[in-house]
């Protein structure tokens, strides 16, 4: 059993299609100066034809653990955080299961709105310090453009697609996952919610006609709510893990409005630099907003080893949030032979994934005729 949970590997991936506030000025009554001035949001990233949740989470867990030594079958837990699954069922974590040839991974959803990559960190950090698992895969991943209502300008204007991955590995070495705050009350369910499509409000023509399946927001309230609790789960977070607000380097927190990080900056009495915003390129990624703003941090030099993070997030639910984190990952060189390796492994499970359909279809045929058969 090992004390300690380290990120090792992270990776993100967006959709090449950009949506600027000019873009969605043609499609609803807005501008691009209202955007600016009441969300910081300059653009976002929306899934095009064929790109799903599960091939936005697939792509950035392959960067995720191409930085590190494990290959696909070393994989023990997949966790996709995500308010945007494929389907009902199966999980959108087994679809990244067999796309990445994780043959021997346990996989499942994590829903939790935006709040969901922080509490599944939390989740795959427990579950390896208990000695259950030695690695996880930890993925925030959305496709939210296609819940949009794309007539409604409150909410519209604010959400874009993309994924964020990180691999969380058992170690012996202090740091890693220090502490977490995970909160939530469900009186404020009806602020933020996709209504219809699961068993309370099935699909019918009246729930499509209604736009019950787009997201529905009191925007009013939600950031009243994000406003107060953003401050109070980073104190809370730092606090249980014994450190100062002074001895953070850098607050990522979820990117879903400036003026609420503005806010977050206040109540805590640290300057903007120690936060790291990207919301102007992506607008609000749900559970990927967190692990995507650490990526570009880490890209940009803004993360070092040693460093003391926090992350925080609030969403629907309402659900709420943060992570310290000691940041002691060093980019490992992974030598080219054992990429080729890597690359044929996954060759070999997407051929074993697809033998077993085949295999399945025939043996259905083969019984089916049985059953006809018999008296
Ligand atoms: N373009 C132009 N005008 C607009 C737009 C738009 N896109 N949207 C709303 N307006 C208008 C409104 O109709 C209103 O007009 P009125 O005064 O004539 O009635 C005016 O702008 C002000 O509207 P408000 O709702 O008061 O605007 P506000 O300053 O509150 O900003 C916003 C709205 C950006 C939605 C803000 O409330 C917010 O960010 N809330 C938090 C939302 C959030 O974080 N959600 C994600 C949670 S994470 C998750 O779980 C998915």
């Amino acid at each position: 059993m090992s004390p300690f949970a380290h990120v090792t590997g992270w990776g993100m991936a967006v959709p090449e299609k950009i949506l600027t506030n000019e873009d969605i000025a043609a499609i609803v009554e807005t501008n691009d100066e209202w955007i600016v001035s009441r969300t910081g949001i300059h653009q976002r990233h929306v899934a095009e034809k064929g790109e799903t949740t599960a091939s936005l989470a697939t792509k950035a867990a392959a960067l995720a653990l191409a930085m590190t030594t494990l290959d696909p079958p070393d994989v023990d837990l997949i966790i996709v955080a995500t308010s945007t699954p494929e389907h009902i069922f199966p999980a959108t974590a087994c679809l990244v299961q067999d796309a990445l040839g994780a043959g021997k991974a346990g996989a499942f959803d994590l829903s939790a709105a935006c709040t969901g990559f922080i509490f599944a960190l939390n989740m795959a950090a427990q579950s390896i310090r208990s000695g259950s698992i030695r690695n996880a895969l930890v993925i925030g991943s959305e496709t939210l453009s296609r819940w949009i209502n794309w007539e409604d300008r409150t909410t519209c204007v604010l959400f874009g697609d993309g994924a964020g991955a990180f691999v969380l590995e058992a170690s012996d070495r202090p740091g890693g996952v220090l502490s977490c705050t995970m909160r939530s009350d469900g009186s404020g369910g009806e602020l933020l919610s996709i209504p219809a499509g699961g068993s309370r409000y099935p699909t019918t023509t009246e729930t499509l006609a209604r736009k019950m399946h787009t997201i529905h927001m009191n925007g009013r309230e939600v950031f009243r709510f994000a406003t107060h609790v953003m401050a109070s789960a980073t104190r809370e977070a730092a606090s249980r893990a014994g450190l100062r607000l002074s001895d953070i380097s850098l607050v990522v927190p979820h990117q879903a409005n400036l003026r609420i990080i503005e806010a977050a900056a206040r109540g805590l009495k640290l300057p903007m630099d120690k936060f790291v915003v990207n919301i102007g390129d992506y607008g609000n990624t749900s559970t990927a907003s967190i692990p995507i703003a650490v990526c570009e941090a880490v890209g940009a030099g803004r993360i070092r080893p040693g460093d003391n993070l926090v992350m925080v997030g609030f969403g629907a639910g309402l659900t709420w949030g943060a992570l310290a984190l000691q940041w002691v990952a060093t980019e490992k060189r992974v030598r080219p032979a054992k990429r080729r390796r890597r690359t044929i492994l996954v060759w070999l499970a997407h051929a074993r994934s697809f033998f077993r359909r085949v295999y399945r279809r025939i043996e259905g045929i083969l019984w089916g005729g049985r059953a006809k058969a018999g008296p």
